[in-house]
């Protein structure tokens, strides 16, 4: 299976949470080859702090700008769970990981407008892809950072908008909360399910439900 993880939009936590699926699917005994098609290498600098460090697992880790199809179905090959991180912006990078994904996620927080604004554009992309050259390919937008303050309405408010909407992608129901231990395991070359404080079991617990429900675990 080639997991996508992109958008046209930067920032959003992509190559964050990147790592936590990763980390989740190894802990429950897949095959995972890493693919980064972001020349921004946030996944190899993460690798190599590891490395320096010595922190275990060491990973299967490859790189790819141009022949990304190719690639992807040539690890896909040898590995349960090809995992790529592509750019976030609209980029020829990122057509081509669409063209060859079995599931694509895309992240983004339903309190910023400015990330919101941006997937209008990226839906029709998918939906063209969906509808000519990679009719399999399954997509989902994940609401990444949201508010945990029970009162705060704009992810139920997004998620019913969207999902009542048959023109646009999939929301899924489990969201990931807007927590420090998402910056912080990060920062010390770890992902949320090595990090640990109790703010890492709520993040760890989320993502469970969350990779559940889009079939993956
Ligand atoms: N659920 C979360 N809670 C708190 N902080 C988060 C969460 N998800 C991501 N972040 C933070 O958001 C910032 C952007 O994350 P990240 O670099 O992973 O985004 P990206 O989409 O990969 O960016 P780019 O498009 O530049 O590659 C980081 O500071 C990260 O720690
Ligand atoms: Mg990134």
């Amino acid at each position: 299976m080639i997991i996508l993880i992109g958008s046209h939009k930067g920032g959003v936590g992509k190559s964050t949470q990147f790592i936590n699926v990763l980390m989740c699917l190894l802990l429950k005994g897949k095959k995972v080859v890493l693919l980064e098609c972001d020349d921004q290498r946030s996944i190899k600098m993460w690798i190599d702090e590891r490395r320096e460090k010595k922190i275990p697992p060491d990973f299967d880790y490859h790189e790819c700008y141009t022949n990304i199809r190719e690639t992807a179905l040539r690890l896909a090959k040898k590995n349960n769970i090809v995992l790529i991180d592509a750019p976030g912006r609209k980029s020829p990078e990122f057509r081509k990981c669409l063209s060859v994904a079995d599931l694509f996620i895309s992240l983004v927080d339903p309190t910023a407008q400015i990330e919101v604004n941006t997937l209008g554009e990226m839906v029709v992309d998918v939906k063209w892809v969906q509808s000519s050259i990679n009719l399999g390919l399954k997509a989902f937008i994940v609401m990444n950072r949201c508010p945990t303050d029970p009162r705060d309405r704009d992810a139920s408010t997004f998620y019913k908008m969207m999902n009542d909407d048959k023109d646009w992608l999939r929301v899924a129901h489990q969201r990931i909360y807007q927590r420090t231990a998402h910056k912080r395991a990060y920062n010390n070359a770890l992902s949320v399910y090595e990090y640990n404080d109790k703010l890492s079991n709520k993040a760890r617990g989320e993502l469970d439900l969350l990779l559940a429900e889009l079939g993956i675990i």
